[in-house]
């Protein structure tokens, strides 16, 4: 039987974006013009004045000021409460400046051998060593990249994440896809013994090492602490090329560091439009007019509006590729807020998909949710939608008044944004002009600020993370790591003193 023809569809805009990527096309993010149409915003019309008892009005809202301001300005001058081991955890913060041209120009060079070398690239690590890369990564890119042909991904290996969780068929289903092809592996822990990493790279390197044997080495790169940790000292041995998470940015504030510049490269994404994007937003939130900066607005309304009960954050967007950076912000915000009993919880939702799920809580259910909308304006294809001369799903209309489907996927954030906030929800929208990698730096650095601004106002340090290392110890224990036996007893006795309820 023949297969389907695309007739009467347009080009697919991310395909064409990601040849002309590996034709060395650049989009012009330097000039004005593109900085001015790219220019991510935040929107609060939706925010106060919601009915019902629990509002948050402008007047709450600006009450807040005087303190955000303060905490703007320890932040600037690294003070407060921003320490792990003595170290300020605020490098990020000036890392778009700090950021050298040789040093992008390193990066790009490993990443275009280690790229044209092999068929796939398989980046290992967990936490903040992987989402910022992936949901970059599928913010850019075509969802079923690693389907399309080599050209039209832009002269870019496949590419695939293991690591981040410790699920055997997950893994072996993604070794199915690697077999009979080069395969190229990026390992990335700061600390270098985090488990589930390890694992992926225990199984991966005796792979390339049962392949390749010698050239095993040329095929690994390992990016992790300057100087200590297991995977620094392994590197050295085996003599794997190295990259280095610097000491003072912590894994969910790393993406702009070699954590996920190596990476995207190899992916054939511009990381000198991502640094761009970095930079301006950076030059935003340094601005002492609380009103002109967006990180600023954004960490005040969220803080008003967790003093007010709200304990759930839903983030939606209305692009698919976008959720992956609400699931980078799913980690950002809980792992740096939750701490003493503070902080909101983060919920990805993708729209309108979860509008016919969540979404029936979000209007009507407990009134302890705010709402933040990664809005993406405009799409890399435009699909048209037919009109049909018998009409009986009386949607000739949409085509009638010139409507694409990605009109009506703007009302899918302009709809639930007003009705959420007539059913009692806060709502905040970003806009994201487009899927471009100058946008996404923007908006990572206004929610690392926001989220660091975040810290100082709840009145904990948001760069730690001791609330992990508890599940951390107790897998350890009983996996029988050495060193865990007391722990292990402990563990043993306390089950065993409790009631047993099984129900089977
Ligand atoms: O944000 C963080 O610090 C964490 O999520 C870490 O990135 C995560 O635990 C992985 O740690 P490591 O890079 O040491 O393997």
């Amino acid at each position: 039987m023949r297969g389907m023809k695309l007739v009467g569809i347009g080009e697919n805009g991310t395909i064409a974006a990601q040849e002309g990527r590996g034709r060395g096309e650049r989009n012009p993010f330097q000039e004005k013009s593109f900085k001015d149409e790219n220019r991510v915003r935040l929107d609060l019309t939706y925010f106060f004045d919601t009915p019902g008892d629990v509002k948050i009005t402008v007047g709450d809202f600006e009450s807040l000021i005087p303190k955000v301001m303060e905490a703007h300005g320890m932040l600037k001058e690294n003070k407060g409460d921003i320490f792990d081991k003595g170290i300020p955890m605020t490098g990020w913060q000036d890392m778009p400046e700090r950021i050298t041209v040789e040093h992008l120009e390193e990066i790009k060079e490993a990443a275009e051998n280690l790229a044209g070398e092999v068929d796939a690239y398989v980046s290992l690590g967990i936490g903040g060593s992987y989402l910022g890369i992936e949901a970059t990564f599928k913010a850019l890119t075509h969802h079923y990249f690693n389907s399309l042909d080599r050209e039209q991904r832009g002269g870019a290996p496949e590419i695939y994440f293991l690591g981040q969780n410790m699920d055997p068929d997950y893994f072996r289903d993604t070794l199915d896809m690697l077999e009979g092809k080069k395969v190229g592996v990026n390992v990335i822990s700061k600390s270098g013994t985090t488990t589930e990493t390890a694992i992926a790279f225990r199984i991966m390197r005796r792979l390339l090492e049962e392949n390749w044997g010698d050239e095993a080495s040329n095929l690994i790169v390992v990016t992790t602490d300057k100087e200590k940790g297991a995977l620094r000292k392994l590197a050295r041995q085996k003599g794997y090329r190295t990259f280095v998470v610097p000491d003072d940015i912590g894994g969910r504030f790393s993406v702009l560091s070699d954590v996920g510049l190596v990476g995207l490269a190899v992916a054939g994404i511009d990381i000198e439009e991502f640094v761009e994007g970095f930079k301006d937003m950076r030059a935003r939130c340094m601005n002492d007019e609380f009103w002109s900066n967006p990180c600023l607005v954004h960490a005040a309304a969220r803080h008003v509006a967790w003093e007010k009960g709200k304990k759930i954050e839903v983030v939606a967007t209305n692009s698919s590729p976008l959720y992956g950076v609400a699931r980078w912000m799913e980690q950002l915000f809980p792992e740096s807020e939750g701490h003493e009993g503070h902080g909101m919880w983060v919920s990805p939702s993708l729209y309108s998909e979860k509008l016919h799920a969540n979404g029936q809580m979000v209007q009507e259910g407990e009134r302890n949710i705010i709402e933040t909308f990664l809005f993406l304006k405009n799409h890399d294809s435009k699909m048209e939608i037919p009109r049909d001369e018998e009409d009986l799903d009386g949607l000739n209309f949409v085509p009638d008044r010139g409507l694409d489907m990605g009109y009506v996927n703007r009302k899918v954030i302009e709809g639930p944004a007003y009705a959420h906030h007539k059913g009692g929800v806060p709502c905040m929208i970003v806009e994201i002009p487009r899927r471009n990698a100058y946008n996404l730096g923007q908006v990572y650095y206004m929610m690392e600020r926001s989220v660091a601004i975040s810290g100082y106002l709840l009145g904990h340090n948001p760069f730690i993370q001791p609330g992990v290392e508890a599940y951390k110890k107790a897998m350890f224990a009983l996996i029988g790591k050495p060193g865990y036996e007391d722990l292990l007893k402990d563990m043993e006795t306390e089950t065993a003193a409790k009631r047993k309820i099984t129900v089977s």
